[in-house]
């Protein structure tokens, strides 16, 4: 009997989602001569009524390598433990499983961020669904794997913001604060400042000073750089006055009632700096659009293996690339968080290169 695979993408979009399910489905359907099912919304697909799936042959992956978004639609209120029904929240995770079988699908690619990989787990483990995982996310924080696709689309973005923010800002001599995604690691804000000549870089793994930031946008005033180029992490705050982080449990309360990381910093340094302050929110514009070729590659390079993985049986593993060589750890190893390090080389290049980072 043919066998019959289900591929699904879960949480929220990044660019190179299309590739990996091409690259999957290309190998798959060529190569190994499966059916590849695609699951629509997530695990949504299966599990609401009617059930949304749909055969993926070549001709249905022919054109999306260079497409953003995903062709299967995501979303990130589905998780079948605890699946949110009018009537309250349900585990639907056993009749799951029976669509699985009444579809013959016999095991799922997974292509999802960490919240998405523990549910492949749990699925493999309490449910006995067989499942490769794929990780995703643009901010790059997965410690299973150097790169996620998605990442340096979204740090071009930003790169791009900020050169046009250098321009806009010289000619008004403001100060420009640019808020990029990175909720809980500062992996794009340090990648994109640094690209796009940011004279600040905020993080959350470094918590401020915000008479730090002041300081450094009088020195450039000083010089007669009356402009300054300020990049914000979304879950970048300033320290506690005893110079500690934030507790966890207050950090996005703190976030949401200061109107975001951007406001928050432009509220610290009001009355501290004599400019005109600017904030832009780069937001959603950095999930958008086209991957760059970096991410078609990678997102290519991990559908393939994906599709490996299945072949030689290898459920419960989650791909990943190391040392630019793709292979796969335990799925229960996905979703450990990868913070900047402060001590790594890329902050001793900030440093060197004169960025203020709101602390020592
Ligand atoms: O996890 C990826 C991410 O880009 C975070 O940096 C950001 O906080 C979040 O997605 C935003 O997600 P949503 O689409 O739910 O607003």
């Amino acid at each position: 009997m043919t066998r019959r695979i289900g591929i699904l993408t879960g949480g929220g979009d990044a660019p190179g989602l299309n590739a990996v399910i091409r690259g999957f489905t290309r190998r798959a359907v060529r190569e190994f001569g499966w059916q590849v099912v695609g699951i629509f919304d997530s695990f949504n697909g299966l599990i609401l009524e009617p059930r949304r799936t749909q055969r993926l042959k070549d001709d249905e992956v022919r054109k999306i390598l260079a497409w953003g978004g995903t062709i299967l639609g995501t979303t990130n209120r589905g998780d079948p433990f605890d699946f949110p029904l009018p009537e309250g929240r349900q585990d639907l995770s056993s009749h799951l499983a029976q669509v699985l079988a009444e579809e013959k699908i016999e095991g799922l690619v997974v292509i999802g961020g960490d919240g998405t990989q523990k549910i492949a787990l749990r699925l493999m483990q309490e449910r006995g669904i067989p499942v490769v995982g794929v990780p995703k996310t643009i901010d790059n924080d997965l410690s299973g794997t150097d790169l996620t696709f998605g990442f340096q689309s979204a740090v071009c973005v930003a790169t791009e913001a900020l050169d046009r923010l250098h321009t806009t800002a010289e000619s008004h001599e403001r100060v420009m604060v640019l808020e990029v995604m990175g909720r809980d690691t500062g992996h794009i804000a340090l990648h994109a400042g640094l690209s796009g000549a940011a004279d600040v870089i905020l993080i959350p793994e470094i918590p401020y000073d915000p008479a730090r930031v002041a300081a450094k946008i009088q020195r450039r005033q000083r010089k007669g750089r009356c402009y300054s180029i300020v990049v914000v992490a979304e879950g970048a705050l300033p320290a506690e006055p005893d110079g500690r982080p934030v507790a966890e449990a207050d950090r996005s309360r703190r976030l949401r009632a200061g109107g975001g990381a951007a406001q928050i910093l432009m509220a610290a340094l009001e009355g501290r700096v004599d400019a005109e302050m600017r904030a832009t929110v780069l937001g959603h514009l950095q999930r958008g659009g086209s991957p760059v070729p970096s991410d078609r590659l990678l997102a290519t390079r991990f559908g393939a293996h994906a599709a490996d993985l299945v072949a030689a049986g290898r459920w419960g593993r989650m791909v990943r690339i190391r040392d630019d060589h793709v292979d796969s750890i335990p799925l229960e190893q996905a979703a450990i968080t990868r913070f900047v390090d402060p001590d790594s080389e890329l902050v001793s290049v900030a440093r060197q290169m004169l960025v203020e980072l709101g602390s020592e």
